[in-house]
């Protein structure tokens, strides 16, 4: 990995051994974009990779070069309001009402490994020779607002992290109602966008879409990242599938309202811009602050979809998320949620547990309704002391109950909202989001707390770390489950009302960061109703998020197989729940539900109380499996092999770093009749190593497995021979290969 200034070009060139990314300073001091792709040699000059022209009418930053327009010039940082009519990356409104600014380069430093992004999650470096940070300094002379573009090229893998950090240096404050993360250029437009869209219980499905000329946005003006996009774009040849091919994947590192969005012009160049949402944001900048954007992290890779992916699953689950759980298997658990809902007894938790811990589980969690008057969804968030009617002995007793039965203790929290019928909301009315005068708009019957104030975190985070303190928890579920409306604080003045999403995440980070320095053997999992704020930012505090609040084993699939287009599988909150499931009422096979959820973190959503004899044997059965395998379902390689988007068959797979151990995951979500005989090609094994079938007990080397594939035909219904049970809608098989020659 290497970071060049070649000087007499005025060409910086970052690479490493997949990919290169270069630019240039321009003759009028803006930095020009000039390649972005897989590696190439190393040069004194690349400047050729800008072409100008003279086009017709177009207006000119020179009068004496009218070849030199902003407009069709690939740009790193473009301004607004200049001779480039596209999307800018920053716009900076100033005492007089010009939006214009003009940032020009002055200088720039290099330095091993990667600074921290002060207050905001972030990708790290753990030994200096792990990654290169080129930051580049340009000024605005008219307001003397700096902004240093930072660019950190890691080592290993085709990343590239990028943030951009203001500071106003001038005499005068000025308002950045623009500061996107990054800005990327591309010369052409043969690419197909890829996003992970939904809604609730229904997120992350894979959409796709040809770049047609205009803009195309993802984004989330709700406060938090969403169920309905995900911070995540793919950017693929049109030829590029999961096993070959070029792409580009953008992650944004935030949780809050974001926009991710390519503007096509009309000659074929795409503009890529990514970060906070422009829509929801003004900060004012007052003499001598600096403003940290969130970090953007592009990944290429020429190998396809799988390899785009396995590169952020790596980064992600090594140098984003962190601490004790960062590497650490995660817990087997059994959540009450869908088991009890709010109608449950100290005893009746008990019973549930015992009944875990006999089949095999290893951590009890305690959803929602333990505190307060919270016996409905309509009273008692913020009231974090528990509800001594259904837990006499509080949370500490229970907690010492469960763990007398040989598990560990989870408890769910709520921590940014309040409900209008808590003590909280009742002592602190000033302290929710709302607009003076306006329709305060309740969601779930619940207000927003306003964490853009400190004393509203702290006072939160002092009754939850009071039950921390108290009590033995393992683990912590922290739920947000309203977007936020009529967003505006009381505690900052007129001119900051545009900073309050953006300071309300800060709010939340800074609770994560409290509460895992103090408690950093907790576990924590973010969720968000389901995945409406499954998000890098989230990540970095929370190694693990719930996917969905929609556990049907067939749903998802789909849901899944989208996250894992960027997110680990360590990060992927699963459970097998009761069938018919509550979502969708379809009845799903128990080892379906399991065949799915082992692709994930794994637990069970559901009182095992209520399960025959032979379904509690299968339950102790995949908890055992889950057991001796789950370091290579959660941690191995994961590749996708076929999509639920496309075919009636989904299959994944994960591979253990040494290749010795593989799990394929194959699922059929309608049964056929007469079917073809079917192959599943695999991918990610040793061909020469030699491995044994779980199923056939039959061995056969890698290559045959991935070149001619895994045989899956069965006997399908219709008129299938005596004696053989018949398959049904929603099968499914795990695949153990194991090697015996390596
Ligand atoms: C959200 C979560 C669920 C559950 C409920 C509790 O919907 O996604 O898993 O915790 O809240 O109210």
């Amino acid at each position: 990995m290497n970071i060049i200034y070649h000087s007499s070009t005025r060409i910086f060139h970052l690479y490493n051994d997949r990919i290169s990314y270069i630019m240039m300073i321009l003759k009028n001091g803006h930095m020009g974009q000039l390649y972005y792709g897989k590696q190439i040699r190393d040069q004194e000059d690349f400047s050729y990779f800008m072409e100008t022209c003279q086009r017709p009418m177009t207006s000119c930053v020179y009068e004496e070069d009218s070849s030199f327009s902003l407009e069709h010039i690939r740009q790193e940082y473009p301004v607004f309001g200049t001779t480039d009519y596209r999307q800018p990356a920053t716009e900076i409104v100033q005492e007089n009402g010009s939006r214009i600014s003009d940032f020009t380069y002055r200088s720039h430093c290099i330095c091993e490994g990667k600074p921290d992004l002060c207050g905001l999650p972030a990708t790290y470096t753990e030994t200096k020779d792990e990654a290169r940070t080129l930051c580049i300094t340009l000024k605005d002379d008219v307001t003397g607002v700096q902004a240093e573009l930072y660019y950190t090229i890691f080592a290993k893998g085709g990343i590239l992290a990028r943030s951009v950090r203001f500071t106003n240096n001038g005499s005068k404050p000025v308002h950045l109602t623009r500061a996107m993360s990054l800005c990327l250029d591309l010369p052409d437009r043969d690419y197909i966008w890829q996003q992970l869209s939904g809604c609730w219980a229904r997120e992350c499905h894979i959409h796709t879409q040809k770049l047609e000329p205009g803009i195309r946005s993802i984004g989330s003006m709700r406060g938090n990242s969403s169920h309905e996009h995900n911070p995540f774009l793919v950017l693929k040849r049109p030829s590029t599938d999961e096993r070959q091919g070029e792409a580009i994947g953008l992650s944004l590192i935030y949780s809050g309202c974001f926009r991710i969005q390519a503007e096509t012009d009309a000659h074929d160049t795409v503009r890529i811009l990514a970060g906070i949402d422009p829509e929801t944001f003004d900060w004012k900048l007052d003499c001598g602050e600096t403003f940290q954007t969130p970090e953007a992290v592009l990944v290429h890779t020429d190998q396809g979809l799988n390899h785009l992916s396995q590169t952020f699953h790596k980064l992600y689950q090594k140098r984003l998320a962190r601490g004790y759980w960062r590497d650490r298997p995660r817990p087997i658990l059994n959540n009450n949620w869908e088991a009890t809902y709010f109608n449950f007894t100290q005893d009746r938790l008990i019973e549930i547990a015992a009944k875990a811990k006999e089949c095999g589980v290893e951590l009890f969690v305690l959803d929602d309704g333990w505190f307060g008057a919270r016996s409905s969804d309509t009273a008692g968030l913020g009231d974090w002391t528990p509800n001594k009617d259904r837990l006499p002995n509080g949370i500490k007793g229970l907690a010492d109950r469960i763990e007398a039965l040989g598990l560990k203790f989870g408890l769910w929290f709520e921590p940014e909202m309040t409900n209008k019928d808590s003590d909280f909301y009742r002592q602190h009315p000033d302290w929710i989001l709302a607009t003076p005068q306006r329709n305060i708009s309740q969601g779930r019957h619940q207000y927003v707390l306003d964490f853009s104030i400190k004393e509203v975190v702290d006072a939160i985070y002092e009754q939850m770390a009071q039950i921390l303190r108290n009590a033995k928890v393992s683990y912590i579920k922290w739920d947000m489950n309203r977007s936020i409306s009529e967003c505006y604080s009381k505690a900052w003045p007129s001119d900051r009302q545009g900073e309050i999403y953006h300071r309300y995440i800060l709010g939340v980070y800074d609770l994560y960061d409290r509460l895992t320095a103090e408690f950093p053997h907790v576990l924590f999992e973010s969720c968000s109703s389901g995945g409406g704020r499954f998000d890098p930012g989230m990540l970095y505090y929370a190694p693990q998020a719930w996917a969905s609040d929609n556990s049907d084993a067939i749903e998802r699939l789909k849901i899944q197989y989208g996250t894992s287009m960027c997110y680990p599988i360590s990060s992927i909150g699963s459970h097998v729940s009761v069938s018919p499931n509550h979502q969708v009422f379809r009845d799903t096979p128990l080892h379906t539900r399991a065949n799915v959820a082992y692709f994930g973190t794994f637990g069970y959503e559901l009182d095992l109380n209520r399960l025959t004899e032979t379904e509690i044997a299968e339950v102790k059965e995949q908890i055992c499996f889950m057991k001796q395998y789950r370091s290579v379902l959660q941690y191995g390689t994961f590749y996708r092999l076929k999509s639920p988007f496309e075919e009636n068959v989904t299959a994944w797979m994960s591979v253990s770093e040494d290749q010795k151990t593989a799990l394929v995951g194959w699922y059929r979500v309608l049964n056929v009749v007469n079917d073809r005989f079917t192959r599943l090609r695999l991918q990610g094994l040793n061909p020469n190593y030699r491995y044994r079938n779980s199923r056939t007990g039959t061995c056969h080397f890698g290559d045959e497995l991935m070149y001619a594939g895994l045989i899956t035909s069965d006997e399908t219904a219709g008129q299938i021979p005596h004696g053989v049970t018949p398959y049904t809608d929603f099968e499914s098989r795990i695949y153990v290969l194991e090697v015996v020659e390596s």
